[in-house]
């Protein structure tokens, strides 16, 4: 189905009248009558509509702390709004909600995810979590199930800028984080207070080990390895860990008629050298390394002249903090050995640190079992991507349900992921936090 279809569709089937949930989505073999679902039309309908903020030609741009995103967090607190969930913003900019339980001496059960985008990104990387959530809450509700364990919704800020929400929520963020510019151009510190935080009194926000009985995550693959297995769901076992730096090569702009090629100090030639060579030294080692140089900054960035200036960005991700370590060094030796052939100097800064994240055997085991009891097929695996659950890891036990992507496609205006996917995924989320409450 077609992204314009499934919008239409969607859109028209969210105007409904409250449905009752219906077992939209999943395969019919083995799906025990005791698994309860979502609203489906629901969850698809407000995906819809959100479709529409942050939308331009060049794709989706609800870029953390742009108009864009206040636009989608203003959506998003509404449809806490009327899940009656009484959405509060804490002081790193997170949004909560929370469906009580019937016994308050237990811990919140905690799901969620994040609202804003990359540039020129996709409609579902966030938002198919966030609002399944919400979803989750409004369906327990309505159907009348009352959990032990409160039932915690959190939609987190700044997830694309490095998972910045939940790392403010786990005690991560440093003074010096919050004077880093985002990609909105404001520094953390603007932004967190323009969504509705407080950086004077972020510690208030800090969540300590123990304060969580469990964190899940719905989110969808952003690769394609469901797509091509064929498989409905993903039951997340690890997540990679990433560090991104900033790189600025300092040459010597000068003439480019007048300037003899091996008299330059040209930081353009240095950049290109340093991308291929770090691009080689991963392909070399065998394993799930990736690294990426996504941003370049020339300066002065003018046809007639030499660059005297880059500023590029490097992503590096692996599951194991070893190889991370080993690749972080070898890209500063080739840095030096660039700018010994090329006269340049290359200057390393981080911007963003997150460690890998191993998922709970016993919260894969609920999502597990309830991808079962709704008779879906099912894989254990990696995420390549970054997730606030990582974040989460640090001081409570969390596990992600993937929902596949079509083609593979992410962090692109084409990324896509089909309505029976998405159902599946709120179906398997709810069953999950019911298996939770049970413990
Ligand atoms: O970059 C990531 O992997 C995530 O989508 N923020
Ligand atoms: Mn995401
Ligand atoms: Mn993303």
């Amino acid at each position: 189905m077609q992204r314009r279809t499934f919008l239409h569709r969607s859109a028209a089937l969210a105007a409904l009248p409250l449905l009752r949930s219906v077992p939209g989505g999943a395969t019919a073999q083995g799906a025990s009558r005791a698994a309860l679902r979502v609203n489906a039309a629901r969850l698809n309908g407000w995906l819809a509509q959100f479709d529409a903020i942050g939308r331009t030609p060049t794709g989706i741009n609800r870029v953390a702390y742009s108009e864009a995103d206040l636009a989608g967090r203003t959506f998003t607190l509404d449809l806490f709004r009327q899940a009656g969930l009484a959405p509060r913003i804490d002081t790193a900019g997170n949004i909560f909600g929370r469906l009580e339980g019937t016994d308050r001496s237990l811990k919140p059960i905690l799901i969620g995810s994040h609202v804003d985008s990359v540039t020129d990104g996709g409609n579902f990387d966030g938002p198919v979590g966030s609002f399944g959530a919400i979803e989750v809450a409004r369906s327990l509700r309505d159907q009348g199930v009352r959990l032990r364990h409160p039932l915690d919704v959190v939609v987190w800020s700044n997830e694309e800028g490095g998972t910045i929400g939940s790392k403010c929520a786990t005690g991560q963020i440093t003074p010096a984080d919050l004077e880093k510019v985002a990609r909105s151009g404001k520094t953390i510190r603007e932004g967190i207070g323009l969504v509705g935080g407080n950086v004077e009194r972020l510690g208030e926000a800090v969540l300590k080990k123990g304060d969580l009985a469990c964190y899940i995550e719905l989110h969808i693959e952003q690769g394609g390895l469901l797509e091509k297995a064929g498989l409905q769901i993903g039951v997340v076992e690890g997540i990679v860990g990433l560090r991104w730096s900033e790189v600025t090569i300092t040459g010597f702009a000068n003439h480019a008629g007048t300037t003899p090629m091996d008299q330059r100090q040209d930081a353009m030639l240095a950049a290109a050298k340093f991308t291929v060579a770090i691009n080689d030294a991963v392909r070399a080692v065998p394993g799930r390394t990736v690294a990426t140089v996504g941003r370049m900054t020339v300066s002065p960035n003018t046809t007639n002249v030499i660059p005297g200036a880059v500023v590029l960005t490097v992503d590096l991700r692996d599951l194991d903090p070893a190889k991370l370590t080993h690749f972080t060094s070898t890209f500063e030796r080739l840095a030096s050995e660039i700018g010994t052939a090329t006269k340049t100097t290359f200057a390393f800064k981080s911007l963003v640190n997150s460690a890998p994240a191993i998922s709970d055997g016993t919260v894969m085991q609920w999502i597990d079992a309830s991808a079962t009891a709704l008779g879906l097929t099912r894989q254990r695996m990696p995420s390549g991507a970054g997730h606030d659950a990582q974040e989460v890891a640090h001081i409570a036990p969390m596990a992600m349900i993937f929902v596949p992507s079509v083609g593979g496609i992410s962090h692109s205006p084409k990324e896509f992921s089909k309505p029976e996917d998405v159902a599946n995924g709120g179906h398997v989320l709810l069953n999950a936090v019911i298996a939770a409450d049970k413990g």
